[in-house]
């Protein structure tokens, strides 16, 4: 899937790294899907120097979404997530130090040290370092098995759980939530998804949108709990777990999976002084508030000029793009990211798709039927579409992607009419 290089918002100027200082040594922290990115562009924009991957993971960067599809319902291996070959990974000629953590950036002496004692110089620093699993903090959590689904090991330690005769608890009905309940549900497992907002995917999704996750769920035999949190866990004299709730009713559990958020990993950054704001805070050429210090990814929040604000986008399109554009900002090379948000999610046979930033103060226009199973939505600003979302309409979406991005005005009668052709928009 990441074999070609993506359009990527990033321009380059003509040759401007020559006049660029003399860079001989990048130290990129985090060895994920940006780290990866990052590492691939600094050797492929012509960067000779000492490049060095630091990351507490022990596997080569690799990409996440099969992790709670295809690698949790044993359906791929771990192989199949690398974002390299081994092969191309070794021709990068990068120093990779699995397994390790940088403890401290000392940025006066422009020097890292490493959990191994190793003092690292650097000349620029990409910060990769993405993000983990929210944990609970509720009475009794120590008290049980509670899985999480972020890392490789993750998805290895859940998969065999999921099987038919086993009640799983899905504690969270976000993405995470949503793709692990549903690979479950595929397993034979019966399962429960607990959310403590009053619909789906609250944070990233319209109403409409989350309508029709919760029936999608539902139809497939999945119980979806809304509007509940989790008061206290504990462990039945069966040995079973229970998970009690805020209506203080009661359920029993083989399995717990936590899907309750991401955590940004900005520690490293806020002890080093960098300014960080629910994540490293960057510019759009991906610079921290340190300019020989750049961020990326999950991690780095970011001016974004189609949501008017900042944002820290957890997204496998920005972990690659902000992965790309921090190489080249880090060598000299001109940089402008600014990218039109783009996620997918794929639960059951359903492929759904949001371009931009919906938002309550949008339009909205519908197109195509609903119980179909195939129809967009559309957010406008007057007659202009800032965001479209869609579930299994990904051919149409792309071409509502270039209706956004040339923020041209349409005719809303012909947007809503699926006789009108998207491409004749
Ligand atoms: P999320 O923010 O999408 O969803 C977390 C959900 O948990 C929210 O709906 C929230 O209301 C709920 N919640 C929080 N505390 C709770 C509690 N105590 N009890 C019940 N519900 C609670 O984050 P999620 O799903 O954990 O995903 C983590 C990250 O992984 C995100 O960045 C997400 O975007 C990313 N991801 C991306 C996917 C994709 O690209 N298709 C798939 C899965 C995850």
């Amino acid at each position: 899937m990441n074999a070609e290089r993506p359009e990527v918002a990033a321009a380059a100027l003509p040759n401007e790294a020559a006049d660029a200082p003399q860079i001989t040594t990048v130290v990129i922290i985090g060895a994920g899907q940006a780290g990866g990115w990052a590492a691939q562009t600094l050797r492929r924009e012509g960067f000779t120097g000492r490049l060095v991957l630091v990351g507490d993971e022990p596997h080569p960067p690799h990409e996440r979404p099969p992790l709670s599809k295809a690698v949790l319902s044993g359906s791929a291996g771990p192989e199949t997530t690398l974002l390299m070959k081994p092969e191309a990974f070794d021709a990068l000629a990068v120093e990779w130090r699995p397994g390790i953590q940088v403890r401290r950036m000392d940025r006066a002496a422009k020097q890292l040290l490493l959990s191994d004692g190793a003092v690292l110089p650097y000349d620029k620093v990409i910060l990769c370092t993405g993000g983990q699993a929210r944990r609970l903090v509720a009475p009794g959590s120590d008290q049980v098995p509670l899985y999480t689904l972020r890392t490789l090991e993750d998805a290895q330690a859940l998969a065999p759980e999921f099987r038919p005769g086993r009640r799983v608890v899905v504690v969270g009905g976000g993405w995470i939530g949503l793709e692990v309940a549903a690979t479950a549900r595929q397993q034979g497992a019966d399962v429960v998804v607990v959310e403590a907002q009053a619909r789906l995917c609250e944070r990233t999704v319209p109403p409409e949108i989350s309508d029709y996750l919760l029936a999608l769920h539902r139809s497939h035999g999945t119980q979806v709990l809304l509007g509940l949190g989790v008061e206290g866990l504990a462990r039945a004299a069966d040995g079973r777990s229970q998970v009690k709730l805020t209506d203080g009713s009661v359920l029993a559990a083989d399995t717990i999976v936590l899907g309750i958020g991401l955590v940004p990993n900005d520690a490293l950054a806020r002890e080093s002084g960098l300014a960080c704001e629910g994540g490293v805070l960057v510019d759009a050429q991906c610079r921290t508030s340190d300019p020989d210090i750049l961020a990326a990814g999950d991690v780095a929040v970011t001016p974004n000029p189609w949501a008017g604000r900042r944002l820290r986008l957890e997204s496998w399109q920005n972990a690659q793009e902000q992965g790309i554009a921090a190489a080249r900002s880090a060598l000299g090379l001109a940089v402008d990211y600014q990218p039109l948000p783009w996620f997918w999610s794929d639960q059951y046979d359903m492929n759904l798709q949001i371009y931009g930033v919906p938002t309550p103060e949008h339009r909205v226009v519908r197109r195509g039927d609903q119980d179909s199973g195939s129809f967009m939505l559309f957010y406008l600003a007057g007659d202009v579409i800032q965001a479209a979302i869609g579930p299994n309409a990904a051919r149409d979406l792309r071409f509502a992607r270039r209706l956004i991005e040339q923020r041209k005005p349409v005719d809303t009668e012909r947007l809503a009419d699926p006789g009108v052709p998207m491409s004749k928009l």
